[in-house]
């Protein structure tokens, strides 16, 4: 038995919900491009929930589902409301979605039809969660969804209490688009694993916010938003990167497991972050990006990720950096609440081996003794 570090190449289950064959990204054999351009993030979950598009009285009854479940029970926020001063916000939020299921009575219902329901759940109420942390840490009190809003609407309008512009909500609604699913990411295996012990739904979820959470998986567009606010202004780009790649440190938002010739969502989001920099008048974030690829793809062949503009596009869109991550979560729910159905349909424990490298034939030694 030999291990493969990181899993890579090993193939590990069947799914029909995403694939990333030959660099091209595709939800139930859609190529992305298509769904970037021309879908809703609504559309996108129908998609991945029921394998196919919906048509207009599907998709009106899922936006309508979503928006009857989108307030949060009160205990939650109340807990929420108890956090400490300056935790985490993917601590934040995987605590609390992991208490919703406290307050969910058919939780642990493990029928199909409960699953979807729960799925549905999950979905409408991670962006009211994240809306509601981010106010009551400011000493806000969070605010109501707004019935019959999309996702992206609801969850600007729950961060300000303001209605968003229609730029604003359409590029959210990108962005969410893009980041909906990703074949057997991470955050989306640990959400496998979890439920292939027949857990429940939110186990599954949890599991994800907390992979997710790390550096190397989404936490990576909150880093690359930190390095930019650390370089400043264009004129430090070159220095900046320059000795990070001569030191060998990583550069955030730049990489890929599986796309070794650029993944298919960092254009769209460059264009996203032209087009706000210009509606906005700053330009700088994305200036900067575009010198800070140049030099990392020109030295190390390495092209940007779905996390390297997607920082500067939230950015213009006026919305913290701690929230990029959540937003993240928020759209990949839909993936994760998929992968986990899909999961629960064929289900087999998921338990791999380890190659043993550690000593043999070792005596137990009396405590006295060591
Ligand atoms: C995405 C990522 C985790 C993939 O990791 P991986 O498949 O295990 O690839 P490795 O980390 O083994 O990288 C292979 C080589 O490329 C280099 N490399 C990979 N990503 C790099 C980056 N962002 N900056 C600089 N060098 C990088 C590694 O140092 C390594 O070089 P070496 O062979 O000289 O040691 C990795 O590219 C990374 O850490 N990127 C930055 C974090 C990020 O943006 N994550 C979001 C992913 S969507």
């Amino acid at each position: 038995m030999t291990a493969t570090k990181g899993l890579e190449g090993i193939v590990a289950t069947t799914s029909s919900i995403s694939s990333i064959i030959d660099g091209v990204l595709t939800y139930r054999g859609i190529n992305i491009d298509d769904l970037a351009e021309k879908a809703t993030f609504e559309e996108v979950v129908y998609l991945l929930w029921y394998g196919k598009l919906p048509n207009r009285s599907e998709l009106a009854g899922l936006v309508k589902d979503l928006s009857d479940n989108a307030s949060v029970p009160a205990e939650v926020l109340s807990q929420i409301k108890l956090y400490p001063q300056n935790v985490n916000t993917m601590a934040a939020l995987r605590t609390a979605v992991s208490s919703l299921a406290l307050y969910d009575a058919e939780a642990n219902d493990m029928t199909p039809e409960s699953n979807l329901r729960k799925a549905i759940k999950l979905q409408a109420k991670l962006p009211t969660i994240v809306a509601a942390f981010d106010r009551i840490r400011k000493g806000q009190e969070p605010i109501a969804p707004k019935q019959g809003a999309s996702i992206a609407e609801n969850f600007l309008y729950m961060l300000t209490g303001k209605d968003p512009e229609k730029i604003a909500i359409e590029a959210l609604d990108k962005a969410l688009v893009l980041h909906a699913d990703h074949e057997l990411n991470a955050s989306t295996f640990a959400a496998r694993v979890t439920v292939a012990t027949l857990s429940d739904i939110y186990s599954g979820v949890t599991s994800a916010i907390g992979a997710l959470k790390g550096p190397l998986h989404g936490g990576a567009n909150e880093a690359v938003m930190a390095m930019l606010e650390e370089i400043g202004t264009a004129d430090n780009v070159s220095s900046y990167i320059n000795e990070k790649l001569e030191n060998k440190v990583k550069i955030m938002g730049f990489g890929h497991r599986v796309y070794k010739n650029g993944d298919p969502r960092a254009k769209h989001l460059q264009k996203m972050s032209q087009e706000l920099g210009k509606l906005t008048g700053n330009m700088n974030w994305y200036d900067m990006s575009i010198q800070i690829e140049e030099i990392v793809t020109g030295q190390k062949g390495l092209k940007p990720n779905v996390d390297f503009y997607s920082a500067s596009v939230y950015t213009s869109l006026e919305i913290p950096r701690d929230l990029f991550t959540p937003i993240f979560a928020i759209s990949r729910t839909s993936g994760w609440t998929a992968h986990i159905l899909e999961q629960y349909e064929n289900n087999r424990l998921i338990r791999p081996r380890a190659e043993y490298t550690g000593p043999s034939h070792q005596a137990y030694v009396p405590i006295d003794n060591r």
